[in-house]
C-alpha cells in the first residue's frame, strides 16, 4: 500500500522554540480504535505553546511531541459514528495542532456551528474559553462588582473585558505601556492604569481606599501580583492564570494578605475535570459570543506550516498586536 505522508512540527528536546522545533514528514499510521483523524485547517500560536516547548512542564510532557494546543479541522477518517467524515471539529485536550493530520480521541472533538469561520474557530478555545470560564465558573460573581484585569491589551485580557462588559461589569484595566492606554475606547472600563507610571501605587491605593476591588484576574505573577493584592477588599478573590513575567508569586503575597481567596485557573484542568457535555455547552456559549460580536480574536498574520519559522520569529518579536494563524 502507498504511504501517505504529511507534514508536522516536532519537538524532540525542550528549549527555545526557534532552536528545537523542526518540520518533519511523517507517514500516516493506521487509525486507532475510538479515534478520529482530523485534517487540520488552521492553528494558532499562544504563549502556552512556547512555554510548554521551553520545558516548563517537562515533568508531565513526554518527548518527542507535536506542539499546538489550539486549532480547527475536519474529520477525514472516523471510528466514531457520531463524528462522520467531513464534520468540522475542535480537537482539544491534547497538543498536536501544528500538523496536517491530528489523531484525536473522539470524546475530545467538539463540534462547531456553521456561522463561525475557520479562522475564528481556530482561535476560539485557549483564550475565549478560559475567559468565559473564569468569569462564569471561577469568579464569585455579584452584579456590579469591581474587578481588575491586568495585561489588559493581551488577547485574553481584551476578551475578559468584553465578556465582563456583557455581564454588566466595568473592569479596571491595567497595561504596562503608555502606548496601550488608548486601546480601550470601545470597551467599558472604570479606568485604565499603566503599571509603569510613577503614580501607579497611588492609583492602586485610591482603589483600596474607595471600597477596594472584589476580584483580580492576574496573568503576570511576580511582584505585580503582590502589588495588586493591596487593592483587594478584605476577603476578595485573586484568580491567577498566567505567568507573563516569568516570575512566581512571592511568598510575601500570602503572608501580607492571608484573608484573600486565591485560586490558580487552568483551562486544561477545568476541561479534564468536567463532563464533556458541559464542555460542549461552554464551547457553544463561546460561539454565541463570537456570533453576537461580543468577542473576536484579532488576527494579524497568517503563515503556511512551511513558514512556521517566520511565524515564530514574529511571535517572539514581541511587536504583535494580535494572533498569528498557521495554515495547514
Ligand atoms: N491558565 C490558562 O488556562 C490560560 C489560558 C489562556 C491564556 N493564559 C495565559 O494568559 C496570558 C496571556 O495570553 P495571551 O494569549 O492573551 O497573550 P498575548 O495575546 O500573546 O499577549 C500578551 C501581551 O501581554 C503583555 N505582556 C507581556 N509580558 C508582560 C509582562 N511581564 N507584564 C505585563 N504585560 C506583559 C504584552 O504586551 P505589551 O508588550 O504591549 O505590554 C503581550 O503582548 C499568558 O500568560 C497565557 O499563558 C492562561
Amino acid at each position: 500500500m502507498k504511504e501517505t505522508l504529511f507534514t508536522r512540527a516536532v519537538v524532540r528536546e525542550f528549549g527555545n522554540i526557534a532552536e528545537v522545533m523542526r518540520l518533519e514528514q511523517s507517514a500516516q499510521a493506521e487509525l486507532s480504535a475510538g479515534q478520529v483523524r482530523v485534517k487540520m485547517t488552521f492553528a494558532t500560536i499562544n504563549p502556552s505553546d512556547i512555554i510548554t516547548i521551553s520545558g516548563a512542564y517537562r515533568s508531565r510532557i513526554a518527548l518527542p511531541f507535536v506542539p499546538g494546543f489550539e486549532g480547527v479541522g475536519r474529520i477525514s477518517e472516523s471510528d466514531d459514528a457520531s463524528l462522520p467524515v467531513g464534520q468540522r471539529v475542535l480537537p482539544v485536550g491534547s497538543m498536536g495542532a501544528w500538523q496536517q493530520y491530528k489523531d484525536s480521541d473522539a470524546q475530545w472533538c467538539f463540534t462547531l456551528p456553521d456561522f463561525v469561520t475557520d479562522r475564528q474557530a481556530a482561535t476560539s478555545y485557549v483564550n475565549p474559553m478560559t475567559a468565559l470560564l473564569m468569569l462564569t465558573e471561577e469568579l464569585h460573581f455579584t452584579p456590579g462588582m469591581r474587578i481588575i484585569i491586568n495585561a489588559a491589551n493581551s488577547a485574553i485580557g481584551k476578551m475578559l473585558i468584553r465578556i465582563a462588559n456583557h455581564l454588566g461589569l466595568k473592569p479596571v484595566a491595567i497595561v504596562r505601556k503608555a502606548e496601550n492606554l488608548g486601546l480601550f475606547s470601545d470597551y467599558v472600563t472604570e479606568q485604565v492604569l499603566n503599571s509603569s507610571a510613577a503614580d501607579y501605587p497611588q492609583a492602586l491605593n485610591a482603589l483600596a481606599h474607595s471600597g477596594g476591588v472584589a476580584a483580580i484576574l492576574d496573568c503576570i505573577g511576580g511582584e505585580e501580583s503582590l502589588t495588586l493584592a493591596h487593592a483587594l477588599m478584605p476577603g476578595g478573590q485573586f484568580i491567577h492564570y498566567g505567568l507573563l513575567s516569568g516570575q512566581p508569586i512571592p511568598a510575601t503575597f500570602w503572608r501580607s494578605r492571608p484573608d484573600i481567596r486565591f485560586s490558580n485557573f487552568h483551562l486544561r484542568l477545568w476541561v479534564h475535570g468536567h463532563e464533556k457535555t458541559l464542555v460542549q455547552r461552554k464551547i457553544n456559549e463561546v460561539m454565541a459570543l463570537i456570533r453576537d460580536g461580543v468577542i473576536a480574536t484579532e488576527i494579524v498574520a497568517e503563515y503556511a506550516l512551511d513558514e512556521i519559522d517566520q511565524a515564530v520569529r514574529d511571535v517572539q518579536s514581541g511587536e504583535l498586536k494580535g494572533k498569528i494563524l498557521l495554515r495547514l
